[in-house]
This record gives C-alpha cells, sequence and structure tokens, in this order.
C-alpha cells in the first residue's frame, strides 16, 4: 500500500508498524484515512511522542468506531472512556498480563483498542502482539477443517487475567452485575472489513469448545495457544513516554510483559466498539433483559 501523507515503518515479518508524520492531536481527515489503511495492513500501529490529553485520546479513538467502556473498572474522573492501567513499585501482578484479546468474554467483544503511554519504566514493561491471520493460515487443512465452524466459549473468570485486574478492580470497582461475562464466539472469525480469517481464540478467555468441557477441550485449545504465538508470529513494542499502539482485537493478540518489578508503568486505555454493540447493549437496558449464563463450574 502506498501512503501520500505518513510514514510507515513495518517492525517485524509478522505485523506491526510504526507511522510517523501524524500529530494524532491535530488529524486531518486525509492523515486518518491513511492511518486507518495501515492499522488494517498491519493488525497493530504505534506512534511516538504523542501529547495529548485523555479527550483528545477518546477524539482520535472515536474516528475508528464508537467508544466502549471496560466493564469491570471506572474511567478517569472527567473522561469514563478511559481506563488507567497502572502497575505501582510494589505489584507483583500486571493488568491484562497474559496473552489476549480484550474483553473477548463480551458479547460483541471491542473492536479495537488505543493505548497511551504516560509513565514507563527504565526497562522492561514492553508489550508483544501476535497475528492471529497467520495463526489460523498456518494451521494443516485437517485443522481447519476441525475448526471452521466451531463455536468457542470465553469468560472473564479465567485465573490470569482475573488475577490481573483483581488489585484495579478492588481500588476503582465498576458494577458488572447487568454485564454479559460469558460468550460464545465463532473459533475461526472473518475480518469484517479485510475478509481474512482470523484464529479467535485467546487464553486469557477461552475455556472450551461449545458443547465440551474445558477438560475435552484442553488438547487441542493448548496446541492453538501456543501456536497462535509462535515468534514469527509476533512483534514486539518498547515504549517510550508519549507513544501510542492502537491495535486490532478481530486479528491479533496482545501481551504486556511484566519484568519491570519494583519500578510503576502507567497507560491510559480506550477501546473501540462496534456499533452494533451500543445498540445490543442500549436495547438490553431498555428492556431489562436478562444477561446470558454458562455454567462452566470454577475456573479459578
Ligand atoms: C491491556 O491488555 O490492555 C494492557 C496492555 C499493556 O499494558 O501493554
Amino acid at each position: 500500500m502506498s501512503y501520500q501523507h505518513i510514514d510507515v515503518k513495518p517492525i517485524s515479518g509478522a505485523l506491526g508498524a510504526e507511522i510517523y508524520g501524524a500529530d494524532l492531536a491535530t488529524l486531518t481527515d486525509d492523515v486518518f484515512t491513511e492511518i486507518h489503511d495501515a492499522f488494517l495492513e498491519h493488525q497493530v500501529i504505534f506512534f511516538r511522542d504523542q501529547i495529548i490529553t485523555p479527550q483528545q485520546q477518546v477524539k482520535f479513538s472515536a474516528r475508528f468506531a464508537p467508544i466502549g467502556y471496560y466493564p469491570f473498572l471506572n474511567g478517569l474522573p472527567g473522561c469514563p472512556e478511559v481506563i488507567e492501567v497502572r502497575k505501582e513499585p510494589e505489584d507483583e501482578l500486571n493488568f491484562g498480563g497474559v496473552w489476549h484479546t480484550d474483553t473477548a468474554y463480551l458479547a460483541e467483544p471491542p473492536m479495537g483498542s488505543v493505548l497511551y503511554a504516560k509513565e514507563i519504566p527504565e526497562t522492561g514493561g514492553d508489550t508483544m502482539f501476535a497475528n492471529l491471520y497467520l495463526a489460523y493460515e498456518t494451521l494443516s487443512d485437517a485443522m481447519k477443517a476441525i475448526l471452521d465452524g466451531r463455536r468457542g466459549v470465553n469468560s472473564s473468570r479465567k485465573g490470569d487475567a482475573a488475577a490481573g485486574r483483581q488489585k484495579s478492580v478492588d481500588e476503582n470497582p465498576k458494577d458488572a452485575s447487568d454485564v454479559q461475562t460469558e460468550s460464545i464466539h465463532p473459533v475461526v472469525r472473518i475480518h469484517p472489513e479485510t475478509g481474512r480469517k482470523a484464529l479467535y481464540v485467546n487464553r486469557g478467555h477461552t475455556v472450551c469448545f461449545e458443547g465440551t468441557s474445558p477438560e475435552e477441550s484442553a488438547p487441542i485449545l493448548e496446541f492453538l495457544f501456543e501456536h497462535q504465538i509462535r515468534p514469527e508470529f509476533t512483534c514486539r513494542f518498547q515504549w517510550t513516554p508519549g507513544s501510542i499502539a492502537v491495535w486490532d482485537n478481530r486479528c491479533a493478540l496482545h501481551y504486556p510483559l511484566n519484568d519491570y518489578h519494583g519500578q510503576r508503568r502507567v497507560m491510559h486505555r480506550v477501546t473501540m466498539q462496534y456499533p452494533m454493540l451500543v445498540i445490543f447493549q442500549l436495547f438490553q437496558h431498555l428492556i431489562n433483559a436478562p444477561i446470558l449464563k454458562y455454567d462452566l463450574g470454577d475456573l479459578g
């Protein structure tokens, strides 16, 4: 793809590109169109040295899709669309510290996320990403035949993801009782904008295949969790203050490394929703509909 307004420099053979020549605080439509093209082409894009307020982060994110809300945490005072992702020097676990796509347990998981680096440790704290198109395309035809048409059960209660968010939730809880936190999604998902197939399971949230127990699903799921993060499917981004990442949750996994104990890391995160979910949530709220639940037993 050729770009007139921005420079796009891939950071690995698999996915991820740094974008130069864009000031996200004063973006024009022409520049945004190219940023969006780069987002679809590379699955995760990065910007450096951006100085933006939470409101400007929301405005930039809303160019991609309507803004979503994280179910378990309140946002910043005065800007509820932005949640703080923070690890203090004394904390042991980091938020989201397991390979995952964001909130895959929601009925309509977010299409993407925008993460802004406020405070970065002197060393460590990188985030890794993995390309879920490649993960699907490199499976054997026989395994593709097993997975095509199959659906996966995703839950917010899997141990590593739940443990990583617990401290943030304790400090800043939000009532999630009317949110659907267990959902079934296709294991092979067709990206609505690129038409490509992606392997949509993740270690953080996927519990089993629909109609099977976690124990029955475990051998194939374990294989897929390892397969989808093969080094040649990944990239790794080293943050500096003012960096921004925009990732596509429909075709990329991410994993924030927890290798900076004793140091502080503070990020601001916004998620972008599918328009359909916003309508669905409004409808659910209006009719006070019961939320879907699966009996998955103890996932701790
Ligand atoms: C997240 O999963 O949203 C956090 C990513 C990060 O802290 O790098």
